[in-house]
């Protein structure tokens, strides 16, 4: 379950039930203190495992490691000893600039290269697993060369880091761009899934919108039936819920769901 701020006193109550572990989005809480700090100690104390997901580490970007960024990352990785910590394949900044959005890179060879060299940077520097997560994207290069799913594999057969796979975000890429999801998946080297996001869109009509701000649909519970398959074991699930964020309980209740849906496919 991620671990948002509106939901902090609830766990810190002491009858709450608790999920099997939280993700925390660490730039929300690298240089905590106060109470976001407080929940972390609650947490950890209870052997809460916490999982570092960011959003800030630019790695299909040239930009150096040696930020204070990485130093506040490297800090948090280690005081909460994570079993493992994220980011996604995109670009986020360059020449320094921070963007304020998840901007997909381009899939070609040159791009490909200059990505694992990227993530074999930051495997010696974070002595954290890694993983890269699949992005949500609404226009796609004429300088593409190679099929996202192809670019994804062959990145891990490069490296050693793993995949945080979203669920939702091929769901809309498939419906924004007509990438077929369930071939995407058959083809997708699945050994090195770590973790799954499922998430809320918005179906606009004419595009969708990965707004992360409501329910998990049919057709991407469908989808995760459809690679739980495949993948023929268990996999940490997280509903990613970043706006309008309902009560604890319903959360907590979605992300159970998850678990059952797995189970009752296994
Ligand atoms: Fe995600």
């Amino acid at each position: 379950m991620g671990l948002r701020r509106s939901h902090f006193d609830d766990f810190l109550a002491p009858d709450t039930s608790l999920p099997d572990w939280v993700e925390v989005i660490s730039e929300n809480f690298m240089d905590y203190g106060g109470k976001p700090q407080r929940v972390l100690e609650h947490l950890k104390k209870k052997n809460i495992p916490i999982i570092s997901h960011g959003v800030g580490l630019s790695i299909g970007s040239l930009d150096s490691l040696e930020t204070d960024y990485s130093k506040y990352l490297e800090r948090f990785l280690s005081d909460y000893k994570c079993p493992w910590f994220s980011d996604h394949l995109c670009f986020s900044s360059t020449n320094t600039h921070q963007f304020h959005d998840l901007l997909p890179v381009l899939r070609t060879e040159e791009s490909l290269a200059e990505i694992v060299t990227k993530i074999t940077a930051i495997e010696k520097k974070f002595k954290t697993p890694f993983a890269f997560e699949n992005i949500s994207f609404y226009g796609e290069s004429s300088l593409n060369t190679m099929d996202e799913v192809d670019f994804i594999n062959k990145i891990l057969d490069q490296t050693n880091s793993y995949l945080l796979f979203d669920i939702n975000n091929i769901f809309v890429n498939y419906k924004n761009h007509g990438i077929d999801p369930q071939k995407y998946i058959d083809q997708l080297n699945t050994d090195k899934v770590i973790q799954i996001h499922l998430a809320g869109h918005w179906d606009r009509g004419d595009i969708i919108i990965d707004t992360h701000g409501d329910h998990v649909t049919d057709e991407v519970w469908e989808l995760y039936k459809y690679f739980i398959k495949k993948m023929k074991r268990e996999v940490s699930t997280l509903i990613e819920w970043d706006n309008d964020i309902p009560d604890y309980e319903v959360l907590l209740f979605e992300t159970l769901k998850a678990k059952e849906v797995a189970r009752s496919v296994l």
